[in-house]
């Protein structure tokens, strides 16, 4: 399965209907271009377009970004653009997106550790770049799945590390900022399901139903908590 296949899957399973936006205090005020790599449905692209700047959120789901157009507002419509694309592939970025961006986000999207993400995200970086990336973290849910099936933990690459280094190689002088999320997550069956899909590709997708299901022992939902350490990592340009 393709990554594009694999995000549009998640996203027809649990399929967005709320239009969310985000709070863009604290984020430079400067800005009238900004670019969101890994946009998912689109909220920081809608916030940023609110504001009158032009917001062009870049995904490789074309799900995601039907769901991010039919959540868009008409009035804010006009400021925002949607392109599917692969990060990975510099000649589909490169049909897509020319010239540079006062700001360049990224909020748990593609790797840039690895590769020419990195490097491709700042030749479009005109001033700020800003990339939110997981630490660490634990779901109650996919742990007992985990042990029950005798799946093995994936280990967490911390990306953090590696994607600051390649930063100050470059000339920038990348701030890290830590974020603790410690949430309850209630969800049905099936979208549990969804969701260790992605924790657990290499699991038969069967056996990840059977296992939630006998944790939800007959309930229509199931409740997990989930505790996640994310980093901000922000730099200007030189
Ligand atoms: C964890 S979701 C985050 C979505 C959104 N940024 C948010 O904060 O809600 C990761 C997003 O990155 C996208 N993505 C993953 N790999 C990608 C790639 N190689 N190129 C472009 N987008 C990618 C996925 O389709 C998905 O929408």
């Amino acid at each position: 399965m393709t990554e594009q296949e694999r995000w549009d899957r998640y996203y027809r399973r649990s399929r967005c209907t709320d239009a969310e936006t985000m709070e863009l205090d604290g984020w430079p005020t400067d800005v009238t271009s900004v670019l969101d790599i890994g946009c998912g449905t689109g909220a920081l692209v809608r916030s940023w377009a609110a504001r009158g700047v032009a917001a062009t959120g870049l995904d490789v789901s074309r799900e995601a970004l039907v769901q991010a157009a039919r959540l868009t507002a008409p009035a804010v419509a006009p400021y925002c653009r949607w392109v599917q694309a692969d990060w990975y592939r510099a000649d589909e970025v490169a049909a897509h997106i020319t010239g540079t961006f006062d700001l360049v986000v990224s909020m748990m999207g593609p790797d840039f550790s690895t590769g020419d993400a990195l490097e491709r995200l700042l030749t479009y970086c005109k001033r700020y770049g800003r990339l939110l990336l997981f630490v660490g973290g634990d779901n109650e849910v996919a742990v007992a799945v985990a042990r029950e099936l005798s799946l093995p933990q994936e280990a967490v690459r911390t990306t953090l590390e590696m994607t600051a280094k390649q930063l100050r190689q470059r000339g920038m002088i990348p701030t890290v900022r830590h974020v603790d999320e410690s949430v309850v997550l209630s969800r049905s069956v099936p979208q549990w399901v969804s969701y260790l899909e992605r924790i657990f590709p290499s699991a038969e997708p069967s056996a990840l139903t059977a296992s939630v299901q006998r944790l939800a022992d007959t309930q229509p939902t199931l409740h997990g908590r989930t505790t996640v350490t994310y980093a901000w990592v922000e730099w200007e340009m030189p």
